[in-house]
């Protein structure tokens, strides 16, 4: 079956091979709620469920019947109908607790394998609680899971460590069984439409691309915002924070695609080679640079809310961060001088993750003197989500006597042109499936990350207050340092 999403060019379609997909954490809100579904429906549309089997494998006592059982649930609670969904798991879904130990597991993967007749190829999707990916990757290699006649990946969930050192010593792991060419990070950000298009948007519109440098921005921001809470992951969270949470992983990610230099070729090696590269112009944060912030009780979508402290499942006095905002320096030549502001948080008014590039001025004020006639910067609005898309501003004259200026936009959305946008999980199936590692991100891009994040993750000095609903602690406006500049929270600001 061939298909083609992602970077590559729609007329080169990729083969999805025969398969097996054996899911870990299957029972999992992440397996239910987005994983299950991409692959549903994902495999009606491009028709390779006669070619795929997937096995899922929890802790749960569960049998085949009990557990696709859960996956019909999932999937008509995702808008499947009940017995169009009933025939796909009887094809398709099997399960294994993992209790029963590794052995169990390899003889009822071969058991599938011959049942189906798969060629042996096998992903093993860690879809688990980060404590337990040590113990899952020794326990597939001790059995010689990771060796098979077909190819073997490994697709890791996010968090990837806690910091540098985890990180460090994860990819340690992976790498004692797994080259670097089978093991796909996720970080699903990197699946989503706007995110791919910040390449395009770069580097096939020479326009933009040429005043993409110090000489012409003045400062680069990225907001990264969430109405909701805690959403009952207080104990996850409470031990992460929004730094570990967002900043390492999407922020940062969105930082190096809008930062990098052009890759010499559209491949995943060239394109990472490139990201990598911008994260090692960073050098390690100070505190000075950052600001860490913490919801006290307040309004979100028109409801009162409590505090991060009296949250369910938040014990003792929190330092958690829920809110972070970052000045960051990319001391490299395109870049030096212009601060990336960056921030990411909880319970703030609205969703929205956004990039503002604002430019500079011109290098004269003609139009500026006495009145009300002030220049605006130029300002590119690019919304990664919700409505995505681009909002340029420009000043222009207001028609009639005498000379004012008043900013305008031109303006895209995509729904209006392409309408509802793919699923990122769907793209980053099909991507590992068809073995293209562009959108995943390489062992030392994480370890990267971290590095820089090092010296301020983990902080216990108490966070500064704000008031769900607003966008962060007040404090965060003295991180930026240009004339005249802000924090862009909205379109019309
Ligand atoms: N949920 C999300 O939206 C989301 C988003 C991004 C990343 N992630 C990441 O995805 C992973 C899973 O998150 P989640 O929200 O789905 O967690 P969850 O709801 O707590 O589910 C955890 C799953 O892992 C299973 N499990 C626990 N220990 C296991 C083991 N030793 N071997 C096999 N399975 C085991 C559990 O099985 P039993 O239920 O049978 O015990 C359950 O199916 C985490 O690393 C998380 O950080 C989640």
């Amino acid at each position: 079956m061939t298909s083609s999403t992602g970077l590559r060019p729609a007329a080169a379609t990729v083969d999805i091979e025969a398969h097996l997909l054996v899911l870990f954490g299957a029972t999992g809100d992440l397996a239910k709620r987005k994983l299950i579904p991409a692959l549903y429906s994902l495999m009606k549309r491009r028709n390779f469920d006669d070619t795929t089997r997937v096995l899922g494998v929890a802790t749960s006592d569960l049998s085949d019947d009990d557990y696709r059982e859960v996956v019909r649930d999932a999937l008509i609670k995702s808008g499947v109908d009940e017995d169009e969904a009933r025939e796909w798991c009887a094809e398709v879904i099997s399960y294994q607790t993992i209790k029963a130990g590794f052995g169990t597991l390899q003889g009822r993967i071969d058991e599938i394998e011959s049942g189906a007749g798969l060629p042996g190829n096998r992903v093993f999707y860690l879809a688990i609680p980060p404590g337990v990916f040590d113990d899952t990757i020794e326990g597939i290699a001790s059995v010689g899971l990771h060796e098979s006649e077909g190819w073997t990946r490994v697709v890791v969930e996010k968090p990837f460590g806690v910091d540098f050192e985890s990180a460090s010593e994860l990819n340690g792991l992976l790498h004692r069984w797994f080259h670097e060419d089978q093991i796909y990070r996720i970080d699903h950000y990197l699946a989503k439409e706007t995110v791919q298009n910040i390449l395009v948007f770069r580097f096939a519109n020479p326009i933009f691309e040429s005043s993409w440098n110090r000489d012409r921005i003045d400062s680069v921001e990225i907001t990264v915002a969430e109405t909701l809470g805690l959403e009952g992951r207080a104990s996850y969270f409470d031990r992460s924070g929004m730094i570990r949470d967002v900043v390492q992983n999407h922020v940062f990610q969105v930082m190096t695609l809008m930062a990098m230099e052009p890759p010499v070729r559209l491949d995943s090696g060239a394109i990472r080679d490139e990201k990598v590269k911008v994260l090692r112009s960073i050098y390690p944060m100070t505190i000075d640079g950052v600001v860490r912030g913490q919801y006290s009780a307040g309004t979100s979508d028109g409801d009162i809310v409590p505090g991060y402290q009296d949250e369910n499942g938040i014990e003792g006095e929190s330092k958690t961060e829920t809110y972070a905002a970052l000045r960051v320096c990319i001391d490299n030549w395109r870049w030096r001088g212009v601060p990336f502001y960056l921030r990411a948080g909880k319970r703030m008014p609205e969703r929205l993750t956004q990039v503002v590039v604002r430019f500079k001025r011109p290098p004269v004020y003609l139009f500026d003197g006495e009145g009300a006639c002030r220049v605006h910067a130029n300002v590119m609005y690019i919304t990664l989500q919700p409505d995505e898309g681009f909002d340029l501003r420009f000043d222009v004259k207001i028609p009639g006597e005498g000379l004012e200026l008043t900013p305008q936009s031109l303006s895209f959305r995509y729904g209006d042109v392409f309408g509802e946008l793919p699923d990122a999980y769907e793209t980053l199936i099909v991507d590992f499936l068809a073995g293209d590692q562009t959108l995943f991100v390489r062992g030392d891009e994480a370890e990267e990350a971290w590095r820089i994040l090092e010296p301020v993750i983990g902080l216990d000095s108490n966070p500064e207050s704000y008031e769900a609903g607003s966008w962060g602690p007040r404090a965060a406006a003295d991180l930026i340092t240009g004339e005249g500049d802000h924090w862009h929270p909205q379109h019309e600001d």
